[in-house]
């Protein structure tokens, strides 16, 4: 399959792009040092916090970490909702939100289902998705060039 090369040095903390990846949105969003130590703070309320189901398939081994990336502010996600497929919107603003938790420190809602995502495409509990949004095997060129594929 065709694997895409991706320059993210332009990319600014809080940006997402979205690059396509065999049909599929693939995000990229720079978390903020903020953003990535609260991950660990919502474990209890997710569904597979450390992506242990399906681990080589939904989360390749060098993204099964606290940040589920290679680089812990750099997430790079399939952007489909693992329930039926829709395509979650981004939901970035921290604080209280309608129907989001408490301590919501942003991340991304599925208008189908309302599956609720973290900021590491995890899937909160409780939630029609099954899993955490699919990290696909990607690697670093450099420290700025991104081979998705
Ligand atoms: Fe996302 Fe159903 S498709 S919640």
């Amino acid at each position: 399959g065709a694997a895409v090369e991706v320059d993210i040095s332009g990319l600014k903390v809080g940006e997402k792009i979205t690059v396509e990846w065999r049909g599929k949105p693939v995000w990229i969003l720079k978390r903020s040092p903020e953003q990535v130590a609260e991950l660990p703070k919502l474990d209890g309320q997710l569904a597979d916090p450390l992506s242990k189901r399906h681990p080589d398939e939904f989360t390749p081994k060098y993204a099964q970490n606290e940040h589920r990336s290679i680089k812990p502010d750099v997430l790079v996600v399939v952007g489909i909702c693992t329930h039926l497929g829709c395509s979650p919107t981004d939901r970035f603003q921290a604080g209280p939100q309608p129907s989001l938790p408490n301590d919501w420190e942003g991340g991304f809602l599925c208008p189908c289902h309302g599956s609720t995502f973290d900021l590491a495409g995890r899937v909160f509990k409780n939630k029609p998705a099954p899993d955490n949004l699919p990290v696909p095997p990607h690697m670093y060129l450099s420290d700025t060039k991104l081979l998705i594929g």
